[in-house]
């Protein structure tokens, strides 16, 4: 599996650079197939890239009545917790653009987990079709543990093959999160991992050079079948693969 690292001085060059390329991709995505199917990842770090997208000049860059917003993972919450996804990412991009409400494709974290994850591969169906389920670009984050998604270390979603979305139990934090499974995710046209901050600094080194363990390390789960992937981490991050 091939893939291309991104390093950029600090998370806003970052997050600039992802918006150019969520622009690129929507453009690109909108002329060949009329619609622009994205899964948004949650934590901290997409924040800056909303940021930029929802700002003035950027904005008005994206056909938003035919983007599609999907989540790659949520947490077993409501929409208007804290800890939501959604929510973040409501407040800080989709209540800015002139996205129609029908675009915003939300997992139900307020529902049991699995029933969440149910509705949720059954909208997938329904929004695919008879086409095989490929999202033209899935946002990444990469936790200090190496997770990805809420496919974290040790736990049972690592182990899906046929499943797309799946209820997985996440011992660390004692809670159920609802999650893409590894699968669904390398079916995508592209996929983007954003990592910032010298915490990264380990498990961005052993993901992409250590060992493989995706036990330990899930993010080295990800490998695009016949997508594209692509690591935008910060100086901060890339230390040691820069040493
Ligand atoms: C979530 C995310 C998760 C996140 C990583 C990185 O629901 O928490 O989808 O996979 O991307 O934990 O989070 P930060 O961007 O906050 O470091």
């Amino acid at each position: 599996m091939s893939y291309e690292v991104k390093t950029f001085p600090d998370a806003k060059a970052l997050a600039e650079h992802a918006a150019t390329s969520f622009i690129e991709h929507s453009r690109a995505a909108i002329a060949a197939r009329g619609r622009f199917s994205v899964a948004l990842s949650g934590g901290s770090t997409p924040r800056a890239i909303f940021a930029v997208l929802s700002a003035d000049q950027f904005k008005t860059e994206v056909e938003w009545s035919k983007v599609h917003i999907f989540w790659g993972d949520e947490r077993n919450v409501p929409p208007d917790h804290s800890d939501s996804n959604y929510r973040m990412a409501k407040e800080t991009l989709l209540d800015l653009v002139p996205i129609p409400a029908e675009n915003v494709h939300r997992m139900e974290g307020e529902l049991d987990a699995a029933e969440a994850a149910t509705n949720y591969a059954a909208g997938l169906s329904a929004f695919f079709g008879d086409e095989p389920h490929k999202f033209d670009l899935i946002h990444l984050g990469m936790g200090d543990d190496g997770h990805t998604a809420s496919l974290f270390p040790g736990t049972t979603a690592l182990a899906a093959t046929e499943a797309t979305v799946v209820s997985n139990f996440v011992a660390k934090f004692n809670t159920n999160r609802i999650t893409f499974t590894a699968p669904l995710i390398n079916a995508a046209r592209a996929v983007e991992f954003f990592v910032t901050g010298a915490n990264k600094v380990d498990p961005l080194f052993e993901v992409l050079k250590g060992e493989r363990h995706t036990d330990l390390y899930p993010s080295q789960l990800i490998a695009p079948t016949d997508g594209t992937l692509t690591w935008l981490v910060d100086a901060a991050a890339s230390a040691r693969l820069t040493a």
